[in-house]
């Protein structure tokens, strides 16, 4: 089978042959048809995230989100059939979806959604548990019924406008805060406000927030003041500062949530209910083949992304 590999730390990854992988228990080796950038596998690629992440070599498949046919089964697999279309973000730290061939665990695996195509599909795990995980446990924002004042940073990213459409699926009144070109995408994603982040006037008149889910690496300090008095701010990019507030959770009614992404398959059902519903689509920004998986990391690194950059093989 083809694999993109790295040998070393580097943003250029190698197309080469490797063995067929054989399934353990309660695996099964999917056949991949998509996969889906996100930041994570270049920065672990390229070791910049590396004192919290390393990767493995002396060979590293890069990528964690993918959708395929399920290929074979490992001993005491049950639930799955041979040609089934799955996806999933792959547990673990070790990558490995950027490959013709991949093994994944029961505990990440869900069906594919009727209708959802694969490139949607391999969009979906690893930024739509993200945005679900933030917005449901760090935020404790009602999955239905309460009317919440939300606002998401970010709001035409990966994370970011699977968010839109959760807090707008869950209820809430629902800011986005994008630039110019993708407020019409955010507000039809489920936006009733869009806020131009390059606009100098960008904040003026705001009322306050209940829910701020961060996107993007802000600094807590700057909208801890615009949270109501018991509102709450989820970063899914908390760097220091982040965690500096977050210590201070047990003294303050506002409080300040990290995000670090728990893969499980429970989760990728509640997100595919809400695409069968049709409450959540994934947004395609672009699409490369495995063999350009260097440009498909170069249009992510970008930081202008609207939606999923998506490898196809
Ligand atoms: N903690 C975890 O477990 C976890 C999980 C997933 C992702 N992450 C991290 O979360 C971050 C976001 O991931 P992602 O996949 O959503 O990234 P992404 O798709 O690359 O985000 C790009 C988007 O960010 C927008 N943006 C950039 N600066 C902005 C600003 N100041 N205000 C508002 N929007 C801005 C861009 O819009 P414009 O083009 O309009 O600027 C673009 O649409 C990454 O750093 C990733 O590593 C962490």
């Amino acid at each position: 089978m083809r694999a993109m590999t790295l040998d070393s730390y580097g943003l250029d990854p190698r197309l080469i042959e490797l063995p067929v992988p054989t399934p353990g228990p309660h695996q099964v080796r999917v056949r991949v048809r998509a996969t889906s950038i996100n930041p994570i596998d270049w920065k672990q690629a390229s070791g910049e995230a590396r004192p919290l992440l390393g990767a493995k070599f002396p060979r590293f498949i890069p990528g964690y989100d993918l959708a395929g046919e399920v290929d074979a089964l490992g001993p005491g697999v049950t639930g799955f059939s041979v040609g089934q279309r799955v996806h999933t973000r792959l547990s673990g730290s070790g990558g490995g979806a950027s490959a013709e061939l991949v093994l994944a665990g029961l505990d990440v695996l869900q069906p594919m959604p009727e209708g959802m195509d694969f490139a949607q599909a391999a969009g979906l795990p690893l930024a739509g548990m993200t945005a679900l995980q933030g917005l449901r446990d760090a935020c404790r924002l009602p999955m239905s019924g309460a009317t919440v004042r939300v606002l998401i940073i970010g709001a035409s990213g990966g994370v970011g406008h699977l968010a839109v459409q959760l807090a707008r699926a869950a209820g809430a009144e629902v800011t986005g805060v994008c630039s110019a070109k993708n407020a019409e995408l955010v507000g039809r994603l489920g936006a009733r406000h869009v806020i131009d982040y390059t606009r100098p006037d960008a904040w003026s008149g705001q009322p306050p927030f209940d829910v701020i889910y961060d996107c993007v690496g802000s600094s807590p300090g700057e909208f801890l003041p615009r949270l109501t008095a018991h509102g709450r701010f989820a970063s899914c990019l908390p760097g220091p500062a982040v965690f500096a507030h977050a210590a201070l959770n047990l003294v303050r009614s506002k409080k300040v949530l990290p995000v670090l992404l728990s893969a499980n398959a429970a989760d990728l059902s509640v997100l595919d209910a809400l695409v069968a519903k049709k409450q959540l689509e994934v947004v395609i920004d672009s699409r490369f083949p495995l063999a350009e998986l260097r440009a498909a990391w170069a249009k992510s690194r970008s930081g202008r992304v609207a939606g999923k950059v998506i490898v196809e093989l």
